[in-house]
């Protein structure tokens, strides 16, 4: 049974998107600060395990600012990406990226639900959502609809925060987290408390194998987990 801080973070889930809306202007430049930009090569660690195949298509939960889609259309066998999100502030920077870079024609962004997709059933090669899933309210759903929408063989793709399995790097990490991150993007995206609800979800999120018992779940095989710079994010592939 679910405690009462518990019940709270699930129904604060479902309208995280609002916070997203409050932060969407400082989102970016705060994301490259705080992480001492290797967001970057993490994202760039998405776009080398896509599947060999030309002609690739791609649907981008959570997309935010459209980082992932920017990054992965670099691989050359992609040949279109959507991305989807809930926070129309954070769609419409990421807009903006994509037209100063003139992909129009090969990004294209719209809200949507990443716990309900509004897609066809075996519709897409590829999904992938980074450090969104742990904002779903419903994290097996979102799982189980990018199980459905992906074609028979398609792979699924998550990137998110998890805590390093050495002592040391976890108390560091830990101070970072709890400390420094949220005093910092607290201060400079002027909102309250948006960091420090990012900082509870990640301690709160399933990672390693227990996420990849929920992909299980969901019906992917083949899963496995690739553990990014001591285990602080983690990349979990699968196929349907
Ligand atoms: C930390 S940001 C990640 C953005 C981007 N994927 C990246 O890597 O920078 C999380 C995003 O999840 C979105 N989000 C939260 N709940 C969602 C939901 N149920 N469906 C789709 N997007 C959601 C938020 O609006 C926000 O843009």
């Amino acid at each position: 049974m679910q405690n009462t801080s518990e019940n709270q973070l699930s129904e604060r889930k479902k309208e995280s998107y609002k916070i997203f809306d409050d932060i969407a202007g400082t989102y970016d430049p705060l994301n490259r600060f705080l992480s001492f930009g290797i967001d970057v090569y993490w994202r760039n660690r998405m776009k080398n395990e896509l599947p060999k195949k030309s002609d690739l298509t791609i649907l981008d939960l959570a997309t935010g600012t459209a980082d992932v889609p920017l990054i992965l259309i670099k691989n050359k066998n992609v040949s279109r990406i959507r991305g989807l999100d809930m926070s129309k502030n954070m769609i419409a920077i990421g807009k903006e990226k994509i037209k100063a870079k003139n992909l129009q024609e090969k990004i294209t962004l719209d809200i949507g639900d990443g716990c309900n997709l509004p897609e066809e059933n075996d519709s897409w090669d590829v999904t992938t959502v980074s450090f969104g899933i742990r904002n779903f309210p419903d994290c097996l759903k979102g799982l189980q609809e990018m199980h459905r929408i992906l074609k028979p063989g398609g792979q699924v793709m998550v990137m998110e925060f998890s805590l390093p399995a050495n002592a040391f790097i976890r108390a560091f990490y830990l101070f970072y987290f709890r400390k420094v991150l949220p005093f910092i993007g607290n201060l400079f995206s002027g909102h309250g408390d948006a960091y420090s609800y990012l900082n509870k979800t990640v301690e709160d999120f399933p990672y390693g194998k227990e996420f990849l018992n929920l992909m299980d779940k969901a019906n992917f095989r083949n899963t496995r987990a690739i553990t990014l710079t001591f285990g602080i994010a983690t990349l979990y592939i699968g196929e349907k």
